[in-house]
């Protein structure tokens, strides 16, 4: 079973400068729910109830999302108001959340490293909160629970990219086993188109076994100077054990303007409106 959902949110969102120059880049807002809460609620729909932060400095806010304000508690009570608060404190009062700091940038494998004394020595999940995916069923992260109950292997996420757009991704190759899914043969972190194994770009939900932490140990620095976990999942599908699933459902770059803003226009409409 895996019960653990790590989120690395120490990254600084400068994409968004200067909104994100003090509150974290997690909480901007799709529509009225910040973007930390999609992840959130996607990974405890996913059974994934253990759900551990590595932060950083300027992201107290997160923390106090994910906790009762009494203040405002007090003020709401008793009036219509106090639906807004009924999503969030159902994951206040369902969910155990655990904090660690990242206290220097070395790159998502070092995020995802200083994670595993609250991690331990079982697989879990990982979510990037920038990337937000909605599906209709299963989220993303349920439908690949469903395939680690399957396989016990690393699973990566995977969407078609055009091959223009390569370089923002780590990038798969495999062989396809059935429809969807993929045994990883390869993989490399920001390749410049012409050196991109294929289209098939990894999003910001794996699913990994606690190896990874070794891996990640032995793992040289790579693109841009950072300690990849592209990299350290790479050893672990050299042993052949990593697969890749191309998920139903979309996802959204909201890490970029664009994709922040086409994700705020959907939710608006299939979400908001929809339940309005
Ligand atoms: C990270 C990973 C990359 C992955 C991407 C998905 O990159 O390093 O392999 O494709 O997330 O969003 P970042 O976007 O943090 O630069």
């Amino acid at each position: 079973m895996i019960r653990k959902c790590l989120f690395p949110v120490a990254g600084y969102g400068t994409r968004f400068l200067p909104a994100t120059k003090s509150m974290p880049k997690e909480m901007l807002p799709i529509v009225n729910k910040p973007l930390v809460q999609y992840g959130v609620e996607e990974a405890v729909a996913a059974g994934l109830e253990n759900v551990t932060f590595v932060t950083g400095r300027g992201k107290r806010a997160i923390a106090d999302h994910f906790d009762i304000s009494y203040e405002l508690e007090h003020q709401i009570s008793g009036t219509s108001k106090e639906q807004y608060l009924v999503g969030i404190r159902n994951l206040i009062n369902n969910v155990n959340f655990s904090y660690t700091r990242q206290n220097n940038m070395l790159g998502l494998g070092h995020a995802i490293l200083t994670g595993e004394p609250l991690i331990g020595d079982e697989a879990f999940g990982v979510v990037l909160a920038d990337d937000l995916c909605i599906a209709e069923d299963d989220g993303v992260m349920g439908q690949m629970v469903k395939l680690y109950n399957q396989f016990r292997c690393s699973i990566v996420a995977i969407e078609e990219v055009p091959t223009d757009e390569v370089h923002k991704y780590g990038v798969i190759a495999g062989e396809k086993m059935m429809d969807d899914l993929y045994k990883v043969t390869d993989m490399v972190e920001k390749p410049e188109a012409k050196d991109a194994p294929s289209n098939l770009a990894i999003i910001g939900r794996y699913i990994l076994t606690p190896d990874i932490f070794d891996k990640i140990r032995n793992t040289p620095e790579g693109r841009n100077g950072e300690v990849q976990i592209t990299d350290a999942i790479l050893q672990q599908a050299k042993e052949g054990r990593v697969l890749a699933y191309k998920f139903k459902g979309r996802r959204f770059d909201c890490g970029s303007v664009d994709g922040f803003v086409e994700a705020t226009n959907y939710c608006y409409e299939n979400i908001y409106k929809a339940g309005n």
